[in-house]
């Protein structure tokens, strides 16, 4: 991809990135081994003019095979559906989670080395994958979810997961829970972002308070519009 910054950043994604491993002989969501993990990642795909967009999704994490499980009125599930090419970003930078969750903002990004895509410059490490199968439930209502079977072909490292953290998990829910504010009740949605403010401000660093700010903000501007509706 021309014009996406510095020829050495590329190179230096590509000592750090590795084939995917070898698939397997037989399907692995047949296989006995396939044990169903959902990790909670950030997708980047291509828009129509051919730039990154970001969201944080939950995946069915396989070696060989990672299920995007989109609503089928995202950006992201359109993107996968017309370019057929993703990466699936794990990053223990919670801000990340609530950003491309919450925002339009555009994130630190390279150009991914297997895929036309691109990888978090936040990302612990990356697969990147290409779309084998949609799978979209009949006669779907708008907010259905598919099921978006990906092969993965590439994979790469940037840094070490930094650990598990109180915190950290505290701003992943808080992100969940204000991206669902259309199907829950607003009242225990701030009851509930409450109890995990406690949590930020007892074992979180800046990345965690900044993230619940931005979060704070976006339900509280939500309830404003919502008015007399809560
Ligand atoms: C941790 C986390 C996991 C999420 N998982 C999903 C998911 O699996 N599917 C989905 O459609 N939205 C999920 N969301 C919400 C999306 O990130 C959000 O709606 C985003 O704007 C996607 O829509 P877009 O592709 O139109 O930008 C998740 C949000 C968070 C914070």
């Amino acid at each position: 991809m021309p014009g996406w910054g510095p020829g050495d950043q590329r190179r230096q994604l590509r000592r750090k990135a590795r084939p995917a491993p070898a698939p397997a002989a037989r399907s692995p969501r047949r296989g006995v081994a396939w044990i169903i993990v959902i990790l909670e990642t950030v997708v980047t795909t291509l828009d129509e003019q051919g730039e990154p967009h970001f969201a944080a999704m939950g995946v069915v994490w396989g070696e060989e095979t990672i299920i995007i499980r989109p609503y089928t009125n995202t950006r992201t599930f359109r993107h996968l559906h017309k370019h057929g090419e993703a990466v699936v970003n794990v990053t223990d930078d919670v801000l990340l989670f609530a950003k491309s969750a919450l925002t339009h903002e555009r994130l630190e990004c390279e150009p991914a080395p297997r895929v036309h895509g691109v990888v978090l410059s936040g990302a612990c490490h990356w697969r990147e994958v290409q779309v084998r199968e949609i799978a979209v439930p009949p006669a779907a209502a708008s907010a259905s979810r598919a099921d978006v079977i990906t092969r993965v072909v590439g994979a790469g490292t940037l840094r070490p997961f930094v650990g598990l953290c109180r915190a950290k998990h505290a701003v992943v829910e808080a992100s969940i829970l204000a991206s669902r504010l259309r199907f829950l009740p607003l009242p225990e949605v701030l009851a509930e972002i409450g109890r995990l403010e406690a949590l930020v401000e007892k074992t979180g660093g800046p990345r965690e308070r900044e993230a619940l700010l931005l979060i704070r903000s976006h339900v509280e501007r939500r309830a404003g519009n919502a008015g007399g509706r809560r």
